[in-house]
């Protein structure tokens, strides 16, 4: 079976890769290295000890696009490719709009020319914005607080549409709740270029010393220390997630991936210094407008039908993180 992958060297792209090749799958990778790396496309191989085609092309660019479709005989489609920066996308709505939107249409047409109709989307846990109960399950009502949201949430309504219009289309929509972690090699991780917004890469920014402390934004949520819960999912599980998905492609399906357990953010950081060895400083500050107190996955569907359950502790996240950082001398 042929896959392509869309932002196949991006952070939870690249892990997919890896996996996808210890399944034997032939893979045939697309990036225009907007928010990655190259030499990404050599770790992937250098892990695997395979080889595979990758073009860098943008998606939006249809004929390209038609090409590498006439050129590959491509089985199925994980689509990763997308701008993914909360904060940039409430400053730059129009470019994420025109970015997601036009890319994923640009390459349902062409999949739809080709006869391709299988097809794993890269959805998020922010499609449910802010949860009226705890966990959270696929049933749940969805809205967004921001435009990067919103285009996950329009992508998603787009399949759904595209699958009642052609019920030849298989569709996974996989709704990622906090990837963080690495692979264990120490080759591949996350890689932000710009200051981060997320936790995790800014904790390890503290912890090379890159910067003085980490800010926790907020510590009276309603949560175990005060301080905000989310579902911490080590990526090497989430890439293990897509494969399942993969194996049982059938009409439309939507799963959650997490591990289904809360982490606050004081437990992250402890677990952290504590694995690692190292000092993280940080300091109590404001709540972050748009914040929610907790989020955390209802993980059934996902194990009862497509047999996805997470096994990597929060404790491998810290250590794989700082690992990879280290290993690159990011710093
Ligand atoms: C955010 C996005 C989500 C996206 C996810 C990617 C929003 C509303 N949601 O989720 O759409 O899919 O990232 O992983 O932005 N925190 C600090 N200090 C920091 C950074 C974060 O205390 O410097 C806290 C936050 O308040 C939160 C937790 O750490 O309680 C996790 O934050 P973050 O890693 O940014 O993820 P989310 O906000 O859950």
């Amino acid at each position: 079976m042929k896959v392509l992958v869309t932002g196949g060297a991006g952070f939870i792209g690249s892990h997919t890769c890896v996996e996808l090749l210890n399944n034997n799958y032939d893979i045939v990778v697309v990036d225009n290295y907007s928010n990655s790396k190259p030499e990404v496309i050599d770790k992937i191989k250098k892990i695997t000890g395979k080889d595979f085609k990758n073009y860098e092309i943008d998606i939006c660019d249809k004929e390209k696009l038609d090409k590498i479709f006439a050129e590959n005989k491509i089985d199925a489609v994980i689509h990763f490719a997308g701008y993914k920066a909360v904060g940039e996308s409430v400053k730059k709505p129009l470019m994420y709009y025109r970015n997601n939107i036009d890319s994923t249409l640009t390459l349902l047409e062409v999949m739809n020319k080709y006869n391709c109709k299988n097809l794993v989307f890269s959805s998020s846990a922010t499609v449910y914005g802010s949860p009226n109960s705890l966990p959270i399950k696929e049933d749940f009502p969805l809205s967004t607080t921001n435009p990067y949201g919103t285009t996950k949430l329009m992508i998603e309504g787009i399949l759904k549409d595209l699958y009642i219009s052609d019920k030849d289309f298989n569709i996974t929509l996989l709704r990622y709740f906090n990837p963080i972690g690495a692979h264990e090699s120490g080759l591949i991780g996350e890689n932000p270029n710009d200051i981060p917004n997320n936790l995790m890469p800014y904790i390890v920014k503290v912890a090379t010393g890159e910067y003085d402390h980490l800010n926790i934004f907020g510590n009276d949520y309603d949560t175990i220390d005060g301080t905000g819960v989310r579902d911490y999912i080590h990526v090497v599980d989430l890439a293990i997630g897509h494969i399942k998905a993969l194996e049982h492609l059938n009409g439309l399906r939507i799963y959650n991936l997490g591990t289904g357990k809360g982490t606050s953010v004081l437990e992250l950081v402890n677990t952290f210094s504590k694995v690692n060895n190292v000092p993280v400083k940080y300091e109590i500050t404001d709540r972050r407008a748009g914040d929610i107190a907790a989020c955390y996955a209802d993980v059934k569907k996902a194990f009862n039908e497509i047999g996805f359950k997470a096994t990597k502790t929060i404790e491998d996240m810290c250590r794989d993180a700082y690992n990879f950082v280290i290993q690159n001398k990011k710093y």
